[in-house]
């Protein structure tokens, strides 16, 4: 059957709105940007990545040697303030950046609308992305404290459509792993081994994405033209589950069973309402993913909207259930070191005295 008109639309790229030219990742050292600066480095694109300057922690140092081994370059410098945004002003132009992709974290948010001062004088940027990463912020009714940190993200928003610079806003959903709703890096840690938190009844899906496919399709939808100016949701099917259905994987991985308690809709709501950052973010978002259903309680619009598995239907996204095999991995690994250190500590005569077991 031949595809309908709208269908045929979307597939086809736009090489007229296409870029091609050198990358810079604002946030690159973060917990996603990570991912989205190696994706960039893997695509073989020029990879140049804002650093702030000062005492950097060894994570952040290791993180920044790491990116400039696989080939980012360095510039110096911090958004925020007038002297910060003329320095990044001077250095797109000077290296000819065509797009700008931030990834910075969720106290630095409104420091981006002197980034978008900078890149529309700078003139050279095709595309930027502003710090998303997460749901649509103009259709997901969080409350309490993940409103407020949606209205400074609905503010980028309205300054990127204001400033004439293309853009690309990305929706990616939830991160792999278990949803934690006091944690905001989620998936660093492994899922429950003592009892499952079940978010109300447990049976509202959400998308789930692999931190390696966050970073790979953020590059595959700044590069493409069907990506301008559109909202870009991630939504493989393959990863669509409820609290209920992983906490079952992840019993399935571990090969026992966990008891289960409930965080109600109220005791959700009572924590996003606390006020204490970032906490009772994460628990107000946790609540608008698992009680209210905001990644799937609207359709996609194909007039603002792409869905990102539409654009590329043969690459296949990790799934949940490979990330889980990497916990299990993780800690099968860690369990090892610990027994060899255990062993190595243990006086030779005790450890002589270890009948072998075949468990
Ligand atoms: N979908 C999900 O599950 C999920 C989970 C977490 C976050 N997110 C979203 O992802 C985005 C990034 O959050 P994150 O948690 O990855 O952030 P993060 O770990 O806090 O990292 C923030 C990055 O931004 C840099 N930065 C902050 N302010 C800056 C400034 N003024 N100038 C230059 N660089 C600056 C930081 O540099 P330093 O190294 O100097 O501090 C760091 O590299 C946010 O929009 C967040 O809402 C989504």
């Amino acid at each position: 059957m031949a595809p309908a008109a709208q269908e045929v639309m979307v597939q086809e790229e736009r090489p007229a709105a296409r870029c091609s030219g050198a990358a810079l990742i604002v946030g690159a050292t973060g917990y996603i940007g990570r991912f989205v600066a190696e994706a960039c480095l893997d695509s073989g694109r020029e990879t140049f990545i804002l650093v702030r300057a000062g005492n950097a922690s060894p994570a952040r140092a290791a993180a920044v040697d790491a990116l400039c081994q696989k080939g980012a370059v360095v510039i110096e410098g911090s958004v925020g303030g007038k002297e910060g945004r003329k320095a990044v002003e001077a250095a797109l132009r000077a290296h000819g950046v065509e797009v700008v992709i931030s990834v910075m974290g969720g106290a630095s948010i409104l420091d981006q609308l002197d980034l978008i001062e900078a890149i529309r004088a700078a003139g050279t940027v095709k595309r930027f992305l502003p710090s998303e990463y997460g749901h649509d912020v103009d259709r997901a009714r969080p409350v309490g404290a993940g409103l407020a940190f949606y209205e400074e993200k609905r503010r980028v928003r309205r300054a990127v459509e204001a400033s004439g610079v293309p853009y690309t806003f990305l929706c990616c959903n939830s991160i792999a792993g278990w949803p934690h709703f006091d944690n905001t890096h989620p998936s660093e840690l492994p899922p429950p081994l003592d009892r499952f938190q079940i978010y109300g009844d447990g049976t509202v899906r959400a998308y789930f994405v692999a931190g390696s496919d966050i970073g790979k399709f953020t590059i595959k939808a700044a590069y493409d033209g069907r990506c301008t100016n559109k909202i870009v949701h991630f939504r493989p099917a393959c990863n669509l589950m409820s609290t209920n259905e992983m906490a079952s994987l992840w019993e399935s991985k571990i090969g026992r069973t966990l008891p289960r308690s409930t965080l109600t809709e109220e005791d959700l709501i009572a924590m996003a309402t606390e006020n204490t950052i970032p906490e009772s973010i994460v628990a107000s978002l946790t609540h608008d993913i698992f009680i209210n259903g905001c990644q799937t309680n609207f359709c996609i619009d194909e007039c603002r909207d792409v869905e990102i598995t539409s654009l590329y239907p043969d690459i296949p996204f990790r799934t949940v259930d490979e990330c889980f095999d990497d916990y299990v991995h993780g800690l099968n690994h860690l369990a090892g070191e610990a027994k060899d250190d255990e062993e190595k500590n243990a006086p030779a005569v005790g450890r002589l005295a270890v009948p072998p077991t075949c468990a």
